[in-house]
């Protein structure tokens, strides 16, 4: 079933038009953009028409019904810049040899096609965007498999950043081992250039038993963090630090993040909110708790723009 959140897709949609009106990013995205799982593709058609971006888009979804959707919506957006093709993400972007994602039998049942490679400008993509599912559980939760992220909730977005490309700006939630994917990005060579966070209330996809039971086995091991208002999503850009640095801009930004031992500050500052969403054990004693209109009414926006190393200052922004 398509997905579309009105808080969390649009939310997904501001993190990406922000990255698009980059001007430090600019250079890295000149090539092109691969994005996986679209979904309806309302989230990208509104970044792109908000930031008036002409940077070449290729979003891959899995979910037959989802794909025919997004097609419907970027041929009517009338961009020309965003296509929206049918298939798996990694087919399309893991390296030749890298390890195929989940159960074969799985992958032939979800009807995934095992593109060779994308097409040239997918190759050519140095960014990978992305609010990949994040729903932790020990197995594929029934009626939500699109939105299954491994057992930890982190599995997908750790596979986006194996992708080896210079810019990845992925959604992240404090209910999927947030810490550990910061670490996981960190010790992958990446820097954080950019982050937002907002509050999302929890929803019937979390509430699903396999779901809530495995958040809080997380949340008591110190890998999920959630409230009575629910969860923090965070939009994180990340920046690898083997980006070539003969590029322009950003890539002068990008040069001293491949010292693996320099502290990412950003990651520091984001990891102190995203393990502030809460001390909650169980979905139990949220319930009912945070899902009114008033409560989504009160919701803000925390960001944070952070220079990458050899930029003249350091500056924050944002709303919240
Ligand atoms: C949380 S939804 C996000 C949808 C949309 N981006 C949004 O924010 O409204 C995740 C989407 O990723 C798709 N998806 C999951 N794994 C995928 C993969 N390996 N390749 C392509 N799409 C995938 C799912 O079908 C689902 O539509």
């Amino acid at each position: 079933m398509p997905f579309f959140d009105p808080l969390e897709s649009t939310f997904y949609g501001h993190c990406v038009e922000r990255l698009l009106t980059s001007k430090d990013l600019a250079p890295l995205l000149a090539d092109g953009i691969v994005e996986l799982g679209p979904g309806t593709a309302r989230p990208v058609v509104e970044a792109l028409r908000r930031s008036g971006s002409r940077v070449p888009i290729t979003g891959y979804e899995l979910d037959a019904d989802s794909a025919r959707i997004a097609s419907r919506a970027t041929a009517r957006a009338k961009l020309g810049n965003y296509t929206v093709i049918q298939g798996d993400f990694f087919a399309a972007t893991d390296k030749p040899g890298a390890r195929q994602h989940g159960d074969p039998a799985d992958r032939r049942k979800a009807g995934v096609v095992n593109l060779p490679v994308g097409g040239a400008a997918v190759r050519r993509a140095r960014c990978a965007i992305g609010n990949p599912p994040y729903l932790p559980a020990i197995a594929r939760p029934v009626g939500a498999s699109q939105l299954w992220g491994g057992h930890d909730g982190a599995h997908v977005a750790r596979r986006v950043l194996a992708q080896e490309m210079d810019v990845v700006l992925l959604m992240i939630a404090s209910i999927s081992d947030p810490v550990g994917l910061v670490r996981h990005a960190r010790a992958a060579g990446y820097r954080i250039a950019d982050w937002s966070v907002r509050p999302i209330p929890f929803g019937r996809y979390s509430h699903q038993p396999w779901v809530s039971r495995r958040i809080g086995e997380l949340a008591r091991s110190g890998r999920a963090f959630f409230g009575p208002e629910g969860y923090l999503l965070a939009g994180v850009t990340w920046v690898r630090g083997g980006a070539p640095t003969g590029a322009t801009g950003a890539t002068g930004a990008t040069g001293a993040t491949g010292e693996p031992d320099a502290p990412d500050d950003a990651a520091t500052v984001l990891r102190r909110i995203l393990t502030a969403a809460g001390s909650a054990t169980s979905l139990d004693e949220t319930a009912g708790v945070g899902r009114t209109a008033g409560a989504r009414r009160r919701v803000r926006i925390a960001s944070g723009l952070h220079e990458v190393p050899h930029r003249p200052a350091s500056r924050l922004s944002g709303s919240g």
